[in-house]
């Protein structure tokens, strides 16, 4: 009988008649976009009708069993679609066992997030992974069950309320592009099942992995070479982009869709907020191409986010793709087919410390003058650090924008980082597919930018400076900015992956260290690197907050002062931000009379910028 009705009448159906009310207006503008999009995708299989109402029920299920709480939050967000723009919104993110050990360990940390300002807090992967070595919980086992190590379902659920209840929303990895060896797709696969073998890409010899393998690039060319990995259990290749213990779904399959959608909707129901749709740009296969960025993957995004928007429309979803900036609008989509409403602005944050490598922003003012607007309720995310390698090759056309050769250049930024010619910066080189293309740099921020290195206390702080100035970069950029865990009290790099013989080989354990709570408690000492950079940090997040013209898409400007070492970002007309990337002392024409927030002195004419200095401008009355 359920077969005579459409789609959208089924998931009408499954519902109680307190929610028809708002799910039918929803659907009013949902539901034929996201069956068009889907009919692009799947259309073409027999069955596309009754798998699209199956579909649709099943979010109705999910929807109706959405605790109330969130659907209160849902309809706030749906009345307030911009809620995420405003410039108090401050991000963090942080791996659990480093941060309080297990969930509730993060809840005894909620005061001290609460103490800098956060809004937001993105715990790295912490469901069921793998067993054995899972590429820090990135080879996801079940979906539907917390790490026992961390925890459990109702500790997720405690966490997330108690969370929201301090102005707190809950980001999650949604890992959506493989699933760990030992899922149970994978070990269903693996014991003969038809069905469970078609989630994955499986090829029965090298021919068609050959063929694939001529144009596609490599993600750990070093710890794990290749695309294809051999399952003897399948005699037969399996997809594995990442590490070999992380299959690739198969998206072309609509059973995968069907699954992760709900999956990430029976999370959403447990009070996470936000997903970190994680290597959003593999999602979409394509012969002849390096298989990244396809417009079937920003179908599927765009599907995603339509399904969201129907059941749990007070969900955003965060793009991690890490990509050349010209890649990175569609990953929103349009106003007309929204896709992700953030994403990473991974060019901003590798021109930042390009600018300090070269001890010039010419880069970064390439990244800025290029960097395009967006669609209504998006907005970029900034961060100075997080837990991957500052990957260099996103930059390649901005390096060449001045008719450098971008490969050398980008390389010696590179050498820079991994510490090469007597440089500040105590980092290590990350794996490269392309012996020409730059390798990319692991190490805590206040590593590369020298405390390590620092000898006396005028290197620490010129040291302290640079990180503070990458620091008020990704505050004042105009973009939901998040801090990594350790950063804001200066933590230094963990040496201690090189012992552990399962991650000596992934330098990228350098900064993943535990909290250090020696440094929380001198925090208020700002004779101590951690409490000066702190009280800096603190300063900055406050000033932020007081002025709307810092908020995620209020217009920027890039000024010409004259000096090309400075960076001279107007935001509106009365607010502008000074930054020196170089050693040297330089000097800045103001025009008009100004208070600089940092230090309350007011300045006038030829202003001077000691190295790395950092002034936070605002228009003052004669
Ligand atoms: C993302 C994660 C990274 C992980 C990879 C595979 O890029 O940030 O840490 O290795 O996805 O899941």
């Amino acid at each position: 009988m359920t077969n005579t009705l459409t789609p959208s009448e089924r998931m009408l159906a499954v519902l109680p008649d307190a929610l028809r009310a708002d799910a039918s207006r929803r659907l009013a503008t949902r539901a034929e976009p996201l069956r068009a999009l889907l009919a692009g995708l799947y259309g073409e299989h027999a069955d596309f009708q009754p798998w699209l109402g199956e579909l649709m029920e099943t979010l109705g299920t999910l929807l109706a069993a959405r605790p109330g709480e969130l659907r209160q939050l849902d309809a706030q967000r749906e009345a307030q679609p911009d809620w995420f723009l405003n410039q108090r919104m401050l991000g963090y993110c942080a791996y659990v066992q480093n941060f309080g050990a297990t969930l509730n360990g993060v809840a005894s940390h909620i005061p001290h997030l609460q103490e800098l300002g956060v809004s937001y807090l993105h715990l790295l992967p912490f469901l069921k992974p793998r067993e054995g070595e899972s590429d820090g919980g990135f080879a996801v086992a079940d979906f539907d069950q917390v790490d026992p190590a961390l925890g459990n379902n109702a500790d997720l659920e405690a966490l997330t309320g108690r969370l929201r209840g301090a102005g707190i929303s809950l980001c999650s990895d949604f890992i959506l592009n493989h699933v760990a060896d030992d899922h149970v797709w994978a070990r269903a696969a693996r014991a003969g099942d038809a069905e469970a073998r078609a989630m994955f890409h499986v090829f029965p010899d090298r021919a068609m992995p050959d063929r694939y393998e001529s144009t596609l690039g490599q993600v750990f060319p070093q710890v794990a070479p290749g695309n294809f990995t051999h399952i003897a259990a399948l005699d037969a290749w399996v997809w594995t982009t990442f590490y070999p213990y992380q299959w690739d779904l198969n998206y072309a399959n609509p059973a995968v869709f069907a699954a992760m959608a709900a999956t990430l909707l029976r999370l959403a129901n447990r009070g996470i907020e936000v997903f970190r749709l994680d290597s959003t740009a593999f999602l979409w296969k394509r012969e002849g191409t390096n298989c990244m960025n396809q417009p079937e993957a920003h179908a599927l995004l765009q599907a995603l986010r339509a399904v969201v928007d129907i059941a749990a429309p007070g969900v955003l979803l965060k793009a991690e793709a890490i990509v050349p900036t010209r890649e990175l609008p569609a990953y929103f989509g349009s106003a007309d087919a929204p896709e992700c409403h953030i994403a990473y602005h991974s060019s901003l944050m590798a021109a930042g410390w390009a600018a300090l490598a070269e001890d010039n922003p010419s880069l970064l003012r390439e990244v800025i003058a290029t960097t395009p607007a967006l669609p209504p309720s998006a907005s970029w995310l900034s961060y100075v650090r997080c837990h991957d390698d500052i990957g260099w090759n996103v930059l390649r056309a901005e390096a060449a924008a001045d008719g450098s050769d971008a490969k050398a250049r980008l390389a010696r930024i590179a050498q820079f980082f991994s510490g090469a010619n007597d440089s500040y910066a105590s980092g290590a080189a990350f794996q490269s597919s392309d012996p020409n293309a730059a390798h990319g740099s692991n190490g805590m921020a206040a590593s590369l930018a020298g405390l390590e290195k620092a000898t006396g206390p005028q290197q620490r702080a010129a040291a302290l400076r640079r990180l503070q100035l990458l620091h008020g970069l990704a505050l004042s950029f105009g973009a939901l900015p998040v801090l990594y865990m350790g950063d804001e009290l200066a933590q230094q790099n963990d040496y201690s992956y090189t012992r552990r013989p399962q991650h000596a080989m992934d330098s990228r354990w350098l900064q993943r260290p535990p909290f250090e709570t020696g440094r929380w408690r001198e925090r208020l000492d700002r004779s101590r690197t951690s409490g000066a950079m702190f009280a800096q940090l603190c300063r900055l997040v406050q000033l932020r907050r007081h002025h709307d013209a810092l908020a995620a898409a209020a217009p920027r400007t890039l000024l010409d002062g004259g000096d090309p070492a400075i960076l001279a970002l107007a935001r509106g007309p009365d607010l502008l931000v000074l930054m020196n990337f170089s050693g040297q002392p330089r000097r800045f024409a103001l025009s008009g009379r100004w208070t600089d927030c940092l230090s309350d002195r007011i300045l006038v004419g030829d202003i001077p910028l000691e190295p790395w200095a950092m002034l936070w401008l605002e228009r003052t009355e004669d």
